[in-house]
């Protein structure tokens, strides 16, 4: 449970609050690089409360500009392309990809006035198939360049979808290792979307042991379950700093796992990025069928509050899901986390010992802002290009033997240098 000023701190993400400033001193995802073909249409971005609108202007250079024209208030979005930027159909105002107003064609010629207008704009970047921006103030850090960022395109794959609630449900659902085996929970069938997981991995002990320690990055979660043969099944995932994590591990012995991130649109609503990393090719069709069956064109879930997620008690009742919401996991999530609530009233919550992770993650954040709020720099935040690597991070699942735990494996794998999860 949070005291309510503790709540507000985590989940207030709007200009000039300390949650916000905190979002604001990293790189933020805002599209995937497929949604801005070179020649396509400008896009709306809501983010920490703004709202923007991205572009590639006809030297299909990217620009983040405030939607709303600084005139009279028009979006920007429905603006044509054009003369080296984005021109306003309102009165033909036209901005470059700094926000910069260089023509004014109703205004009198001598350009006087054009010059002394520059709208909101913020720094774009492309970076692992995805579109970032730096909002914060300064020099703006590294992009953080974990594998399902860095690695060839081949092997990795992003997309977003857009969610009706507070940023820190997702982040917490991603977090939380002992839903798993609620919430997630499937009989066997077709088409298995878990992406290489195995549900007996999560049914055969629903009461995993859990443990969570500091990085350079974040937070390192251990997960522990007792399996029927007597194995320990060991899942190594992380939180990494201001509202990313790796839930999502594949099977022991295949090298991959997924990333999240979840970025404040306001506090009431937030984008999901996943991102999806192998080491050997990706089967992308297959990944891109399944969420296009289960995500719209307006990347939204197909299952949402309008429709209670499409919610089938006879589906229960067979046990296909424990859910009754289909085998497409985001889905289940959303629902779990949309329904507690636009922004989750933390001070009527009764966390149990299986809530360390949730807890410690909190600690983190709210840690995180008290050390800004010391004047401080932001926590995990890569200066240098030089330090743009991990060597502390793992991201696995595998069978371990009884005595170890998940630190002295983990401590085992780096020593052997095996901080990518091994090969296969
Ligand atoms: S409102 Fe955009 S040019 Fe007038
Ligand atoms: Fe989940």
């Amino acid at each position: 449970m949070l005291a309510m000023a503790q709540n507000d701190l985590l989940t207030q993400t709007g200009p000039g609050t300390p949650g916000g400033k905190l979002l604001r001193s990293y790189w933020q995802p805002i599209s995937t690089v497929e949604e801005m073909p070179v020649g396509g249409a400008p896009l709306p971005i809501k983010i920490l409360s703004e709202d923007l609108v991205l572009f590639r202007d006809d030297k299909d250079r990217l620009g983040l500009i405030g939607l709303h024209c600084p005139h009279r208030a028009t979006d920007l979005s429905y603006g044509r392309v054009e003369n080296g930027g984005l021109r306003c159909l309102y009165h033909g105002w036209l901005f470059d990809i700094n926000g910069q107003c260089i023509d004014q064609p109703a205004e009198p010629e001598d350009k006087k006035f054009c010059h002394k207008v520059r709208h909101t704009s913020y720094q774009v970047k492309e970076y692992g198939g995805v579109i970032w921006t730096y909002m914060g103030e300064g020099d703006a850090p590294q992009i953080p360049a974990f594998q399902f960022l860095s690695a060839a395109p081949e092997n990795r794959l992003a997309f977003r979808v857009i969610q009706d609630c507070n940023w820190l449900q997702g982040l917490e659902s991603s977090t939380d290792p002992s839903h798993t085996s609620y919430l997630h929970r499937m009989g066997p069938g077709p088409g298995d979307e878990r992406s290489g997981a195995d549900a007996r991995l999560f049914s055969e002990d629903t009461r995993p042991r859990l443990a969570i320690e500091s990085t350079s990055y974040g937070c390192r979660i251990y997960a522990m379950r007792k399996m029927a043969t007597g194995e320990n099944y060991l899942r190594v995932n992380n939180y990494i700093y201001p509202c990313g994590t790796t839930p999502v591990t594949e099977l022991p012995g295949v090298a991959g796992y997924q990333g999240r991130w979840y970025v404040p649109r306001d506090d009431k609503s937030h984008t999901r990025f996943e991102f999806f990393y192998k080491s050997r090719v990706l089967d992308k069709d297959a990944i891109r069928a399944i969420r296009d069956q289960n995500v719209g064109p307006d990347n939204r879930h197909i299952r949402n509050a309008a429709n209670r997620y499409l919610q089938d008690r006879d589906e229960q009742k067979r046990d296909d899901s424990f859910c009754g919401m289909g085998r497409y996991i985001p889905a289940h999530d959303a629902f779990a986390i949309e329904t507690q609530g636009q922004i989750q009233d933390r001070t009527q919550e009764h966390l149990g010992s299986t809530d360390v992770v949730i807890i410690e993650v909190r600690k983190a954040l709210l840690g995180a802002i008290k050390h800004m709020q010391d004047g401080n720099d932001a926590p995990g935040l890569l200066r240098d290009i030089r330090e743009n690597n991990f060597p502390d991070f793992i991201c696995a699942s595998d069978y371990i033997p009884d005595g170890e735990d998940g630190p002295a494996y983990c401590k085992r794998m780096l020593g052997q240098g095996q901080n990518k999860v091994a090969a296969e």
